[in-house]
């Protein structure tokens, strides 16, 4: 295929822009499905994503476009996502790519994710070119928003495509301006492979699917391959591309197309996203770059609701890892829940998507314990370390001080909502530093936060403070020595280690009593009463009582109906696989999430 007839390209956009959409219509218009065959949304293939509306992984497309000068062009898309938890993804997809298309809600205009990623665009040196989405709606400024693009981002807009992705308007202007406005890939066929590791997936049957980006030289069926980063070396299988949905073998990929390659691979961490692959016989003199390595800044305890399912959440969780590596995880053990794993992630939406996934695709019943983000811990002893387990916390007597990471947010949000929002910000211990009017209505704020002040429910309450209206990112700005002291619940009189909490000082009572207070509305009542108490440092200083009852779920149907009796019995035992013993009493494992929740 003659490279200058290829498009990589990726769209980027701030959540719920209609990203999503507008990938599914450009399939759609170049005839790579029928509309019949589209699924409701054929990118998003995982249900999670499905269901939330979001675009978790990233995927990519080959379509087949006939321009109107009469020629066929390849587009190789790649999806990404649009969620400041991924940025990471964001970033490894932007690697595949020679441009980017930006999509802009005409009704939102810029918001804070929409200057984030194209940043991240423009970092890796890609053609961005902006396309304005939702004119069907009676509320879009499409001028507004096309002035607002060139004011805030500094990109030519006045010619950019009005768009409704939604009812399909547009779409044939989008696939032209890929044409035109992104540039076709670069790379020397005839040299050495090099190509780029950018996603891949495992699958029971073929092992590990790689997903690469063709640099320099060909990739072929037969071929051995090396995997510059580990070492590892194996013979390609297979060799083909992305058709919506479903992989396409084919002869050979050579410069500048993506596709992925099967090989046989035996230790799936041998591949590693971001690693170069090139020729075992003639290897190309240097890799590429690579990416960021990003780290957790989320920890949790993930544990399997049955002891004996174990060696199945580990696999599941290698699995996992294998296609985001920015999931880390190692084995611990809590008294209350057994063994397990201490896992970490980007955030707290990483974390959900992460534990819905092994619950749904392996078929795993887990308990997860509170996140916490990691600590530095400087010990009277000179020494100091990461804590990612609140449980972990030496005594105080040990502790010379502790340092907590700080990020440096920027809320983007109509002048309406400021006030709300900055409430909201002290409250969550937030530095103010500036505010910066980008017109009259809008405004950016930009504060320090405590990062584990807004990974818990600060997205939730600056949607509803601001009706939706204000938009955040953040990036970590570093450590800072805080007070911080750990907070324990004592549930009937035991530790449960399990909800053990990092909390600043001052926070301690009012965090403290509202653990207590969504404990006793989770706990059911036993036939004994149950005290649950927040203690820090052993100082009782909040407690709540679960009152004893006999719960008799047969009470209700006196006399009569067996088979209803039955139901209701088996009812009960369905709901005991969801509880966990500590000592005598048993607590849902709701619980362990639904304290995190508590505004
Ligand atoms: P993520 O994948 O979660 O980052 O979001 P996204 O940017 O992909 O947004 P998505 O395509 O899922 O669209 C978000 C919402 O906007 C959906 O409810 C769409 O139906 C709606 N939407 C997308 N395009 C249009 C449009 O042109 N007009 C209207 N009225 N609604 C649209």
């Amino acid at each position: 295929i003659d490279q200058s007839k290829i498009r990589n390209f990726c769209i980027v956009a701030h959540i719920d822009h209609g990203k999503s959409t507008l990938a599914d219509r450009l399939i759609e218009r170049t005839g790579v499905l029928t509309q019949r065959e589209m699924s409701a949304q054929v990118l998003d293939n995982m249900d999670i994503e499905r269901e939330r509306g979001i675009t978790i992984k990233s995927q990519a497309v080959r379509m087949v476009y006939k321009a109107q000068d009469g020629e066929e062009y390849i587009f190789n898309m790649i999806d990404t996502p649009g969620h400041v938890d991924f940025g990471y993804e964001v970033s490894r997809s932007l690697a595949a790519c020679d441009g980017a298309v930006l999509v802009v809600d005409a009704t939102q205009g810029v918001e804070a994710q929409t200057l984030a990623n194209v940043y991240l665009a423009l970092d890796h040196n890609l053609d961005v070119f902006p396309v304005i989405n939702k004119i069907d709606l009676p509320s879009a400024q499409p001028q507004e928003v096309k002035d607002e693009v060139e004011d805030i981002i500094g990109i030519e807009a006045q010619d950019a495509p009005l768009i409704s992705a939604k009812n399909g308007i547009g779409i044939d202007e989008v696939l032209e301006a890929v044409v035109h406005k992104i540039p076709a890939p670069t790379g020397d066929p005839s040299a050495p492979l090099k190509s780029l590791i950018f996603d891949s997936v495992y699958d029971p049957y073929r092992g590990v699917i790689v997903f690469v980006r063709i640099k320099d030289g060909v990739l072929k069926k037969g071929m051995k391959v090396k995997f510059m980063q580990t070492g590892a070396e194996s013979e390609v299988v297979e060799v083909g591309y992305f058709g919506p949905g479903q992989f396409i073998p084919c002869e050979e990929l050579s410069a500048g197309m993506v596709g992925y390659f099967t090989a046989s691979i035996k230790n799936i961490q041998d591949t590693r996203v971001g690693d170069t692959v090139t020729s075992s016989d003639t290897p190309c003199a240097e890799a590429l770059p690579g990416y960021k390595q990003v780290m957790p800044m989320v920890y949790c305890g993930i544990y399997p609701a049955d002891s004996a399912r174990y060696p199945e959440l580990r696999d599941a969780l290698e699995k996992l890892q294998l296609n985001d590596a920015s999931l880390f995880y190692e084995p611990e053990t809590s008294q209350a829940l057994g063994f397990g794993f201490r896992c970490g992630f980007l955030g707290l939406l990483h974390l959900e998507v992460i534990q819905e996934r092994l619950e749904r695709e392996y078929d795993l019943d887990l308990v997860t314990t509170a996140p916490s983000v990691v600590y530095k811990i400087y010990k009277t002893d000179g020494t100091s370390f990461d804590l990612t387990n609140p449980s972990n916390l030496p005594d105080p007597s040990e502790i010379d001080h502790m340092e907590e990471p700080i990020v440096n947010g920027e809320i983007m949000v109509t002048t309406d909502y400021i006030g709300p929002i900055m409430q909201l910000c002290q409250e969550r211990r937030g530095r103010y530093l500036s505010t910066d009017y980008v017109e009259q209505t809008r405004a950016i704020l930009k504060y320090e936060l405590p990062l584990n002040e807004i990974i818990y429910d600060f997205f939730d309450a600056l949607k509803s403070r601001s009706r939706g209206y204000a938009s955040f990112d953040y990036e970590i700005k570093g450590y800072e020595t805080s007070s911080l002291v750990k907070l324990d619940i004592l549930i009937n009189k035991e530790t449960v280690d399990a909800l053990s909490f990092i909390v600043h000082k001052d926070g301690a009572y009012e965090r403290g009593r509202k653990m207590c207070e969504k404990l006793k509305e989770e706990i059911p009542r036993h036939l004994f009463e149950i005290p649950i108490q927040a203690a820090v440092g052993g100082k009782v200083i909040a407690r709540e009582t679960v009152k004893a009852m006999r719960k008799d779920v047969l009470a209700k149907c006196y006399g009569g109906d067996i088979s209803r009796k039955r139901k209701l019995l088996e009812k009960q035992k369905e709901g005991k696989k969801k509880m966990r013993q500590i000592g005598s009493v048993e607590i849902p494992q709701n619980a362990f999430l639904s304290v995190l929740k508590l505004d």
